[in-house]
């Protein structure tokens, strides 16, 4: 896939003096779109070169909806699903995401063929584009399940997972993995891993350029401390020119973010897009060609969402909690934080959410004076 490089150095903060007439534009109401698709359907293409990564306790659905406003073509991803967990748990609210999230993607859990089979039916009769394995979790629950990076021991199983969740469905089915595990690490053993999903249909795999430690690391430390190994994920590429190859980890600027996107067919974010998601904003914008949407622009709409969402009954710190980053960097930002961790403890949302949209217009007012 190709990158518009001529775009690359659109790299602009804020815009609140510009006029809304960019890729993604939205009323009230109807949610953010993307030129990439439109209705409440999945996509029929895919553009995989700009992706936001699965987080738990991070990509629910009020994440995603913040996202897709700054980020109006990224494709998103959830929080790992357990395919158990859909067998047997409230399905709906599982599987609730917004029309406006589009394109997006479940990312499932579970080794059993026939459970992931009957878990990505339901996703795709939900709406999702996409239905993602996850073989790179190396969380002590996961493994205990048998499943995240532990799958990586057994291609062949996986292989039949996918066989079977391809069979199942109509969407995309694709596979999100590690470099290797413990100490099979070596490039050969991820070559005939991805050979053998490969031949089983899986056309996408992303992966997290660094392995994992499946005893003695922490989840956290294991996104931390194994090396990245980047040139592996491009060998890869150069191996399976027929795959879609996404890179994975450790991206968190744009002049890496944006050369990586050279070598392999799409990046992907998780930790620096939550973090900073204006920057996820400028990547957007670089990479599919259109004006950064503003801060006070996204924020306004993620307003007249929270919204609507109270009164639904939604709690406005559940939505909230996910703007942490919006000032990152910037003037305010400390401020904005502290508004965001403390108020919406009170009972009034209402009351609240006009007092956050204040501050969030005088930040800006603010950063504007300082430019001008
Ligand atoms: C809080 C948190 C939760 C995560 N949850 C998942 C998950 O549910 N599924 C998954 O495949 N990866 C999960 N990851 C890993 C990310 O998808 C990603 O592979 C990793 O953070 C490396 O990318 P980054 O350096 O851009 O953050 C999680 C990461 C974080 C920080």
């Amino acid at each position: 896939m190709a990158m518009d490089r001529e775009t690359g150095s659109v790299l602009r903060w804020p815009e609140a003096d510009r006029e809304p007439t960019r890729a993604g534009d939205v009323t009230a109401g109807s949610g953010p779109g993307t030129s990439a698709r439109s209705g409440p359907g999945p996509s029929s293409v895919l553009d995989r070169r700009l992706n936001v990564a699965p987080m738990m306790e991070r990509t629910d659905r009020h994440c995603r909806y913040f996202l897709r406003l700054v980020a109006p073509q990224t494709l998103l991803y959830t929080e790992m699903v357990t395919a158990a967990a859909l067998m047997h748990g409230d399905r709906a609210r599982l599987l609730a995401f917004d029309p406006a999230e589009h394109p997006v993607a479940l990312q499932l859990g579970g080794s059993e063929p026939d459970e992931l089979a009957a878990a990505a039916r339901y996703g795709a009769a939900a709406g999702y584009d996409e239905i993602n394995l996850n073989v790179g979790c190396p969380s002590d629950r996961v493994q205990a399940g048998c499943f995240g990076a532990a799958l990586m021991l057994e291609p062949e199983r996986v292989a039949a997972c996918v066989a079977a969740m391809r069979d199942a469905v109509d969407v995309p089915v694709t596979v999100k993995t590690r470099l290797g595990v413990d100490h099979h690490d070596s490039y050969e053993f991820l070559r005939d891993f991805v050979g053998t999903i490969a031949e089983a249909g899986c056309r996408t795999v992303i992966v997290h350029a660094r392995k994992a430690w499946l005893k003695g690391l922490s989840p956290k430390q294991n996104r931390e401390i194994p090396p990245l190994d980047y040139a592996r994920v491009h060998r890869l590429k150069r191996d399976f020119p027929e795959l879609d190859v996404i890179l994975n980890g450790g991206l968190k600027d744009e002049a890496t973010t944006l050369a990586e996107l050279g070598r392999v067919d799409g990046v992907m974010l998780g930790r620096a897009a939550y973090d900073d998601p204006m920057l996820l904003a400028r990547l957007d914008a670089a990479i599919f060609g259109h004006e950064p949407v503003s801060v006070n622009e996204a924020l306004e709409r993620f307003f007249e969402y929270a919204e609507r969402e109270i009164g639904k009954g939604t709690r406005l710190r559940a939505m909230t909690r996910h703007l942490m980053g919006v000032f990152a960097g910037r003037p305010g930002g400390r401020a904005w934080r502290r508004a965001l961790g403390e108020w919406p403890r009170a009972d009034d949302d209402r009351a609240t959410l006009a007092k956050l949209r204040a501050l969030a217009q005088s930040l800006v007012r603010d950063r504007l004076s300082r430019v001008f």
